[in-house]
């Protein structure tokens, strides 16, 4: 049915013979999670999420009212309260007397260092938040961030939310039209970027990106934006517009270290965050203030067992998407945590740099991607065996369904054969945690989220929205709503209603496969719409072949997410050539030229991330006879496997043609 079973090859072995890994009694004994909860939750699930609102956010307005949802299916949770977002994440502890905890161990990727308290965060953000003020920026106010993993980044998402200006955070990985088309749709006033950052041990630049995402192109006016603030980090020579461009640091540290928060209501907008959807324009997912915190903390404590005075706490994702808002940015600092932030990538300038790290700052809660953990697997269960890690109690994974291979060498190598693992399963619109195992509580299965979090109405329903039984599959869906959950998509309130709540009406079908065993545990099965997942990122088909078709090489391209070993799902895509470009193809030479011309392309319209790892030069596409495209016996063709049923197709010889003409892999280069 979907995707990424193919990941999961031993699946249904697991299934007849699985191995549970109960809590130990020690770690049960000292969980934050307790079973309890999901009784609490079951008999009243909006007081349950009444009293974590109450009990983990500060309120500086209390509420009296808890769940909306009259307009539905956009909620409201907590509307009359009214609080701040970076109050919360940092000013109230250094009021409760922990201002001397670190907050961030900064881990630069050519190996520099430093140490930022909950103090010096008070001091940081309030400053960035004048700054931003004295340029313009105000409540209700857009703005974009463009930045590496840097101390920094973190101030900046804060010093917005500080102001009650809602923050866009665009991964520093995605192209300058990529950027502009994310700047233009959320209106932002402001950008705030660097000069570049560290990746790879050499300095990669991103100011020039900006430049040129917001000037005049192709007869449309500049975007919006009126200033652009720029953090130095790599000492590149930067273009610079007097007037419009300022620095950052002459900007913030000119800045008073006190800020009166802006005190906005729950329903506040706290974000607005791009992402990739079946159609080729990406999504800005809405999240609003109370609910979203209420949730991150929530989850955060429970999930990882969070405890802040001991635990040094560390995520490996990127701030540019959602795991990095939620469990680096709010969930962590909501909680008082002290975490790890580190710049680079795992394999710089060492296959061990993060074991290194755990070891070096004795990181005990560790938060990764399936993608990471297998590439991990292939370099050799020595390197980490290099390093002591000792300190780990509690693993996580994010953002693909994990095969019960790579789990159990998590488990094995990275854990000691005694951390729990818990694979947690969301998504950009859930803004936290929804299924996941609770460590000290759940007996662990390898390669299962397992169990909708105390308070979540996660279920797998058929094709006309009834639940399944214990032992079968059909598609993921929310029935109920949750305080995190996003409350539209930005500027399109009918796109929100036909994506989430149209399938199955008045439930949120959430794009994703999946499957009960017979104890009833989830089991994700990957998306079952046109959106893939490479090492943990959404990309969508659509939006990479209107990348293609863009350029005058191509007259027609198809896109399937190709099963991978390392990154999960590929992309591959398809290419009919225009009639004066065919015969460029016909010499080795010329098709590897074509390809390259084209991977860069995609690069351009929308990131690195996006390139296609195989570009496959074709006479025609399989289609049916209304014309739309065999998408599935593509995937047949990119994954070598024999081509299933093509009886539909409106021309059956299509399918040998392409598998003759195809060419060879090409070789990644990401
Ligand atoms: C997938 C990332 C299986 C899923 C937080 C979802 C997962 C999409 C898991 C959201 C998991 C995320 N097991 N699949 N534990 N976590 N996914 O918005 O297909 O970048 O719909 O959010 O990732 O991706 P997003």
């Amino acid at each position: 049915m979907t995707d990424s079973q193919s990941t999961s090859p031993s699946l249904e072995n697991l299934l007849h013979e699985t191995r549970a890994f109960p809590p130990s009694p020690e770690f049960a004994a000292q969980a934050n999670a307790q079973a309890s909860m999901y009784d609490e939750a079951a008999t009243d699930r909006v007081e349950f999420w009444a009293r974590q609102a109450r009990e983990l956010v500060t309120w500086k307005t209390p509420f009296t009212q808890t769940l909306d949802w009259s307009e539905a299916p956009v909620a409201k949770w907590f509307a009359d309260g009214t609080l701040n977002a970076a109050y919360n994440a940092v000013d109230r502890h250094v009021e409760a007397g922990l201002g001397d905890r670190v907050a961030i161990h900064f881990e630069g990727e050519p190996g520099d260092t430093r140490t930022v308290t909950y103090a010096d965060l008070q001091r940081e953000v309030s400053r960035a938040a004048n700054a931003l003020a004295a340029l313009g920026v105000t409540a209700g106010d857009r703005v974009v961030i463009y930045l590496p993993m840097l101390v920094e980044s973190v101030v900046a998402m804060l010093a917005c939310a500080r102001l009650g200006a809602a923050h866009s955070v665009v991964f520093g990985g995605f192209s300058a039209d990529a950027l502009r088309s994310r700047i233009s749709d959320a209106g932002a006033k402001l950008v705030i970027t660097a000069d570049g950052g560290y990746r790879r041990g050499a300095p990669s630049a991103l100011k020039p990106a900006v430049d040129e995402a917001i000037a005049p192109k192709d007869g449309e006016p500049a975007t919006t934006v009126e200033h652009v603030v720029v953090v130095r980090r790599t000492e590149q020579d930067v273009a610079w517009t007097e007037g419009r461009d300022v620095w950052w640091h002459d900007a913030v540290e000119a800045a008073d270290t006190f800020h009166e928060p802006a005190w906005v209501d729950a329903e506040h907008p706290l974000f607005i965050l791009y992402t990739s959807g079946t159609t080729g324009k990406p999504k800005g997912i809405l999240h609003t203030t109370g609910g979203y915190l209420t949730q991150t903390a929530f989850t955060h404590k429970n999930v990882f067992d969070l405890k802040a005075e001991s635990d040094v706490y560390w995520c490996t994702a990127d701030i540019g998407w959602v795991t990095g808002h939620s469990y680096i940015v709010y969930g962590p600092l909501l909680n008082g945590a002290t975490q790890v932030i580190y710049e680079g990538t795992p394999d710089t300038p060492h296959r061990g740099r993060w074991w290194e790290i755990v070891q070096k700052y004795g990181v005990s809660i560790f938060y990764t991607a399936p993608t990471a953990i297998r590439a991990c697997m292939k370099w050799g269960e020595e390197i980490p065996a290099e390093f002591d890690l000792s300190s780990l109690r509690v693993l996580g994974s994010v953002g693909e369904p994990i095969n019960p291979e790579a789990w159990m060498w998590y488990r094995r190598v990275i854990g000691s054969d005694r951390t729990p693992i818990v694979d947690t399963w969301w998504q950009t619109e859930t803004g936290a945690i929804m299924i996941s195992p609770l460590p000290g509580v759940t007996a662990a299965k390898p390669g299962s989220a397992q169990v909708p979090l105390p308070g979540i109405a996660a279920t797998v329903v058929d094709d006309e929205a009834r639940p399944v039984p214990d032992g079968g599959g059909g598609y993921l869906v929310l029935a109920e709503p949750w305080p995190s959950m996003l409350r539209g998509i930005w500027g399109d309130l009918q796109r929100f209603k036909d994506t989430y709540w149209s399938r199955f009406p008045g439930i949120y079908f959430a794009g994703d496969g999946a499957k009960k065993d017979d104890d009833g545990d989830i089991w994700l099965l990957g998306r079952v719409d046109d959106v893939m997942n490479v090492s943990g990122h959404r990309l969508s088909t659509t939006e990479i072949e209107s990348a293609l078709v863009s350029n005058e090489l191509v007259a027609e391209a198809a896109v399937v997410g190709a099963a991978d070993e390392v990154s999960g799902q590929a992309v591959v895509a398809f290419v009919i050539l225009r009639g004066e470009h065919a015969d460029q193809a016909s010499t080795d030479e010329g098709s590897a030229r074509i390809e390259k011309t084209l991977r860069d392309h995609v690069a351009k319209e929308i990131g690195p991330i996006a390139k296609p790892k195989r570009i496959l030069v074709v006479a025609e596409l399989p289609k049916t006879r209304s014309g739309k495209i065999m998408r599935r016996l593509l995937r047949d063709v990119a994954e070598n496997r024999e081509v299933g049923d093509a009886t539909t197709l409106a021309d059956s010889s299509v399918m040998n043609l392409i598998q003759t003409g195809l060419a060879k892999p090409t070789e990644d280069e990401n």
